[in-house]
């Protein structure tokens, strides 16, 4: 087990890039996909289904474990790995990005923002150095900083002026993060969709140093063709020997888009969520198991799929549990939605290290667009 926190670059094909984070709770092959954990759970699968499903890494949200159950519980339980029995790294997002799309009376200042919690209503204060400090009683491995992100549209100078106060509480974030050997510290990219704000901003990150680097404030209701004109400059902007983590994205078309592209990493609750709503994902697109045209099919979501879901039940019957409000529905769904996940990263990283990506992007829509069959 090595002790220190570190990346190594295997192969790059076009702007696409594979390689591996180490860390001292186990390595983490990229490109990655982080499942998406926010209360200490990946909601309708055991971490180690979920580990099953090829997961490396998971991601939790110091907003929600700050409320419930508080960062200090978990810390007296022995941390986050202990509390919710994940023993591989987990990456914790920083709060601020929730606390502007959950919580209720925001105020936002140069010291950080004060809410109201929406589950009970108390009151609570966040600042860079106490989401360090939350992150750090968490035991987080990939510690983000605390960020701010406009919702898009907004205009050019509110969209500069947020990135700035980023910066500042970036800069506030690796003050009191401090020197902590095996854990990693993330600066966060904003700027909208605005290349000079997006050059500056990568351009301070640099200067701070930091273990890795995220685009932030993407996927906020611009649409994935204003996201790719972003992702066609900024992960250029960073550094090439760190990884780069695009936050809350994706799709899956999204992702091999992401990929080809420069970002290593990526979260998103898509493939848990949609499987709590009977949405499935597959080689061939979306398919809504709660359509009454799979209620006789015998056949499996997927044929060429190893997941639990389609080796051992048919379309029929993930449509009678779905119907009947069984808990089996969510679960079946969730482990599938996240196999395929890590399937397509597989076949990503595969590709990359073959110098077929090309080839394997050709594929990956040709497939698509056949349709669910
Ligand atoms: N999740 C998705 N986008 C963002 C972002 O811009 N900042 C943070 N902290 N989390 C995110
Ligand atoms: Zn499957």
């Amino acid at each position: 087990m090595t002790e220190r926190f570190s990346y190594t670059l295997n192969a790059t094909d076009g702007r696409a890039r594979t390689g591996v984070i180490n860390t001292p709770r186990g390595d983490i092959r990229t490109p990655a996909f982080m499942p998406v954990g926010t209360a200490a759970t990946v909601k309708a699968m055991m971490p180690e289904s979920v580990r099953a499903t090829g997961a490396d890494i998971l991601l939790g949200n110091t907003y929600h474990l700050m409320l419930r159950p508080t960062a200090e519980r978990i810390d007296r339980l022995g941390g986050l790995h202990k509390f919710m029995n994940w023993d591989r790294p987990i990456l914790t997002d920083s709060g601020g990005f929730q606390v502007m799309s959950l919580a209720e009376l925001r105020k936002l200042t140069e010291e950080g923002v004060t809410f109201k919690s929406h589950i009970d209503g108390s009151k609570h204060h966040l600042t860079p150095e106490r989401s360090m400090e939350i992150q750090k009683l968490l035991g987080s491995d990939i510690v983000m900083c605390f960020d701010e992100c406009p919702a898009l549209p907004a205009s050019d100078e509110d969209v500069r002026k947020s990135m700035e106060l980023s910066m500042r509480w970036a800069q506030r974030s690796r003050d009191a993060f401090g020197d902590r050997p095996g854990h990693a510290l993330f600066g966060i990219q904003q700027g909208g969709v605005t290349e000079e704000l997006r050059g500056i901003s990568a351009e301070k990150l640099r200067e701070i140093e930091f273990d890795g680097y995220a685009v932030g404030g993407l996927a906020v209701g611009e649409g994935q063709e204003a996201m790719f004109g972003v992702l066609d400059y900024a992960p250029d902007m960073l550094p090439k020997d760190k990884p780069r983590y695009l936050m809350g994205v994706g799709k899956p078309d999204d992702i091999v888009g992401a990929v080809a592209r420069g970002i290593d990493m990526m979260d998103c609750v898509l493939p848990s969520r949609s499987g709590r709503t009977g949405q499935a994902w597959t080689r061939r697109g979306q398919v809504n198991i709660k359509n009454a045209r799979h209620s006789d099919d015998p056949r499996p979501l997927d044929e060429a799929c190893t997941c639990p879901a389609c080796s051992n039940y048919s379309r029929a019957y993930l449509n009678h549990v779905f119907r009947s409000h069984e808990m089996i529905s969510g679960m079946l769904i969730t482990w599938h939605n996240l196999h395929y996940y890590q399937e397509l990263m597989q076949g990503m990283r595969d590709a990359i290290s073959a110098g077929t990506f090309e080839a394997f992007q050709a594929e990956f829509h040709a497939t698509r667009a056949m349709g669910d069959i």
